[in-house]
């Protein structure tokens, strides 16, 4: 079988966690083998850069570096092996997370972000030319006061989730801009529905691609 590579993206507070387990049984139910793995993480080392990412402050160039870093090991290690043996990959944020959090949040220079991205993910399957990129990237779009809403009454915020409303209204427009670009990629889900149908588009945008029988499980 193919292997299959699928993100979730959105703005903290989504709620893109609680499907990724729903879309891996769904999966499995399918007959498919699938890797769950997060991303910055995935990986002993990724894991280790991700705490100091989410915990220690540090300037923008240095942060995007330590991401990409925690990418290139994650994909090295995790991501090209189990797409080799051609299992489902589903990844809790990968690529387009930078370009609306570092990118359109800190503000990084996008152009830089580009060349960064073509850096960490070439040179790694068979075909050393080919970029790495996700199949499918299934984005939970949700207004940021509503995700705001969400947060407030989870954990202790990480170093990102304590950011201000305005950084999460120009996240919310990075991954508008990055869906826009690349809509073949990007399925966008209302994830300001009720749980039970946003699990519902999610299992639609999958079946539509031909990846889980008509209907979801
Ligand atoms: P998140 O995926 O939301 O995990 P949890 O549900 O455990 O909080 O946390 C990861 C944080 O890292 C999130 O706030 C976004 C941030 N991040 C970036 O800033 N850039 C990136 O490239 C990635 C992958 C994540």
């Amino acid at each position: 079988m193919q292997g299959l590579f699928i993100t979730f993206e959105g703005i903290d507070g989504a709620g893109k966690s609680s499907h990724i387990a729903t879309l891996a049984q769904a999966l499995r139910d399918a007959g498919r083998s699938v890797t769950l793995t997060r991303e910055p993480g995935g990986t002993p080392l990724a894991e280790k850069l991700r705490a100091m990412l989410l915990n220690d402050s540090m300037d923008a160039l240095t942060e995007t570096l330590l991401v990409f870093a925690a990418r290139r090991d994650h994909l090295r290690s995790v991501i090209e092996p189990a797409l080799a043996r051609g299992e489902v990959v589903l990844c809790d944020r990968f690529t387009d997370a930078t370009f609306a959090y570092q990118g359109a949040g800190r503000g990084f220079d996008l152009d830089v972000l580009s060349y960064m991205e073509r850096l960490a993910q070439t040179g790694l399957a068979s075909d050393p030319d080919l970029m790495r990129n996700p199949d499918l990237t299934l984005w939970f779009d949700v207004p940021p006061e509503v995700a705001a809403e969400r947060l407030a009454t989870a954990r202790a915020p990480d170093r990102f989730e304590a950011e201000s409303a305005d950084f999460f209204a120009r996240v919310a427009r990075g991954y508008a801009e990055r869906a826009a670009a690349a809509p073949g990629r990007f399925a966008r889900l209302d994830g300001a529905q009720a749980r039970e149908q946003v699990a519902a588009q999610m299992l639609a945008a999958v079946a539509a691609r031909g990846w889980l029988p008509e209907g979801g499980r």
